[in-house]
C-alpha cells in the first residue's frame, strides 16, 4: 500500500521503493506516531470534523495496531514493507478497520506527522539524557568532597604547574558537564513545539484546534509558521551540539584517565570489574572504556556534521533529504545514553592514588610560583622575583632537591642582598598544602573556596530534579 499513487499509471520500480523507504529505521518512532495520532484524531472529534463513533473505531484500531508493532519492535525484524511509518500504521490500522483508516489523515501530512515524531521521541530521549546527566553529576559531587585535600599536581601544557586539589579537579569538569545540562534543557524548549497542523507547507482548510492538540501533547505552543514547521530541523542540529559538547568534555575526562592510569603517572588505579586486559601480554590493565569515549566523540561529530548537509541549501519547505534526520539523530541518542551509563561504573572502579599524588609534586618545582609570589609580597617587582626564583630552581635542581627542602640558610645565601627580607614564614608558604590553602580567590582551588563550589553546583542539581 503507498499513501499517493492515484495519478500513477504504473507501479514503481522495486529499488526505486525500496531506496525510497526509511521504514528500516524510522520504525523506531511508531510510539510517537501512535500517540500523535491519537491525539490527532480526538481532536477531530472534537471539531466534529469526523463523528464520535469514527474516532472510537479508529482509536479502538490503533491500540491493535500497537500492540501489533510493539511485538515486531521486540522481535527485531520487520516483516512489511513500506514507504515509512507513518504509511505502514495506515495500511495496519486498514487491516482492522478498512477505509476509515483513511480518515485519521485528515487535515494532516506526513510532513507535519513526521516533524512531530521527532520532536516527541526528541523530547523523551532529552529527559533521559538528564536525569542521566544529573546522576553523573552527583557522582562527581560525591567524590570532590572525599577529595577536598587531596593534592596533585594542576597541569599546563601537560607539564606540572601548581598544586591544587583533586575535587578542584574533578569539579572543573562538573562546571562543564552542568553548563551542558543547561545547554540541553534551553534545545529542549526549542523541541518542544508542536507541528501538527502545518499540514504540507501550507497548513490546513479544516477547522482544526491546534492549541488544544499541542496542549494535551503537552508542548508548550503551537508553531507558528507552517513552511518554517516542515522545513526545519534547527532543533535537531542544536541537539547534536548539545550531544557533541557532552561527548567533548568527556573526552578529555577519558583523556585524562589514560594518561594518569599510565604506569608513568600511576595515579589512579582501575578496579578489575571496570578494566580490561590484552590476550598477548599478561600484565596489561588497558582502560578500554575511556579509549572508547574518547573515540565516540567523532562519531558525534560526524553526526553533527551529517544533519548540517543535509540541512545545507535546502529551500523551504519540506524535502525529502528531511529523511536523512534520523539516523544520525538516533545514533547520537544511543551513544550518548550508553556513555551516560557507563561512565559512573568506571568512574566508581578508579581508585585515586593519593600518595602517588602527593609524591609528584616534590618532583616538577610547583611551588616556584609560590617563591615569586612572596618575594613580591616583599616589595619586588614580579619580573625580578620571577628571576630570583628561578635562580632558587637552578640552585635546587643542582641539589637534586625540592625548594620545600631547603633551608633559610640557603636562600639566604642565595639571595644575599635581599636577606633581610627573608624570614621562616616563607619555607611555610613553600609546602604544597599550603600553597594551595592560600589561595582562597573567588573560584581559587582552597578548600574553603572549593566546598563553597560544590555547595552552589549541587544546588544547581537540585533544581534540575525538581524540574
Ligand atoms: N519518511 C518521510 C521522512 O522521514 C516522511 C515524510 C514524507 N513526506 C513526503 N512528502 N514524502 O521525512
Amino acid at each position: 500500500m503507498k499513501l499517493w499513487g492515484g495519478r500513477f499509471q504504473d507501479r514503481t520500480a522495486d529499488p526505486v521503493d525500496r531506496f525510497n523507504s526509511s521504514l528500516s529505521f524510522d520504525f523506531e518512532l511508531y510510539p510517537y506516531d501512535i500517540r500523535g495520532s491519537r491525539v490527532h484524531v480526538k481532536m477531530l472529534a472534537r471539531q466534529q470534523i469526523i463523528s464520535k463513533e469514527e474516532k472510537e473505531e479508529i482509536l479502538t484500531g490503533l491500540d491493535v495496531v500497537e500492540n501489533r508493532l510493539a511485538a515486531v519492535w521486540k522481535e527485531g525484524k520487520i516483516p512489511w514493507q513500506a514507504e515509512d511509518i507513518h504509511t505502514l500504521i495506515e495500511k495496519l490500522l486498514a487491516e482492522e478497520i478498512g477505509s476509515l483508516a483513511g480518515k485519521m489523515h485528515t487535515a494532516r501530512s506526513r510532513n507535519d506527522q513526521v516533524a512531530l515524531d521527532i520532536r516527541l521521541y526528541l523530547r523523551d530521549q532529552i529527559d533521559k539524557i538528564q536525569t542521566k546527566l544529573v546522576k553523573l553529576l552527583e557522582l562527581f559531587c560525591k567524590l570532590a568532597a572525599r577529595h577536598l585535600e587531596t593534592l596533585l599536581p594542576g597541569f599546563t601544557h601537560l607539564q606540572p604547574a601548581q598544586p591544587v586539589t583533586l575535587a578542584h579537579h574533578l569539579l572543573a569538569h562538573t562546571q562543564r558537564l552542568s553548563r551542558d545540562l543547561e545547554r540541553l534543557q534551553d534545545c529542549r524548549q526549542r523541541v518542544n513545539i508542536c507541528p501538527l497542523g502545518a499540514g504540507a507547507l501550507a497548513a490546513t482548510t479544516f477547522n482544526i484546534d491546534r492549541q488544544w492538540t499541542a496542549e494535551e501533547l503537552g508542548f508548550t505552543r503551537p508553531s507558528a509558521n507552517s513552511l518554517d514547521t516542515v522545513g526545519s530541523r534547527d532543533f535537531l542540529l542544536e541537539f547534536h551540539h548539545c550531544s557533541l559538547s557532552i561527548m567533548l568534555n568527556l573526552s578529555s575526562l577519558a583523556e585524562e584517565i589514560i594518561i594518569w592510569n599510565s604506569p608513568e603517572y600511576n595515579f589512579i588505579e582501575l578496579d578489575d570489574s571496570v578494566a580490561t586486559g590484552s590476550s598477548i601480554m599478561p600484565q596489561k590493565k588497558n582502560p578500554d572504556i575511556a579509549e572508547l569515549i574518547r573515540s565516540k566523540t567523532g562519531r558525534l561529530s560526524g553526526n553533527y556534521q551529517q544533519l548540517a548537509m543535509v540541512i545545507k541549501g535546502l529551500p523551504l519547505a519540506y524535502n525529502k533529504d528531511l529523511q536523512e534526520d534520523k539516523e544520525s539523530l538516533f545514533d547520537t541518542v544511543t551513544t550518548i545514553k550508553e556513555t551516560l551509563e557507563v561512565l559512573p561504573v568506571f568512574l566508581q572502579g578508579i581508585k585515586f592514588n593519593r600518595e602517588k599524588m602527593r609524591e609528584s609534586l616534590s618532583r616538577g618545582y610547583l611551588n616556584a610560583t609560590e617563591l615569586a609570589d612572596y618575594l613580591s609580597s616583599q616589595g619586588l617587582p614580579f619580573r625580578e622575583s620571577h628571576k630570583l626564583a628561578g635562580k632558587a630552581v637552578n640552585y635546587a635542581l643542582s641539589k637534586n632537591k625540592g625548594l620545600e627542602e631547603m633551608s633559610l640558610a640557603e636562600f639566604k645565601d642565595l639571595f644575599p642582598e635581599k636577606s633581610e627580607k627573608l624570614n621562616p614564614e616563607l619555607l611555610e608558604k613553600l609546602l604544597p598544602l599550603k600553597a594551595v590553602e592560600n589561595r582562597t580567590v573567588l573560584g581559587g582551588p582552597a578548600p574553603s573556596r572549593v566546598a563553597e563550589q560544590l555547595e552552589s553546583l549541587k544546588k544547581n542539581l537540585d533544581r534540575y530534579k525538581k524540574k
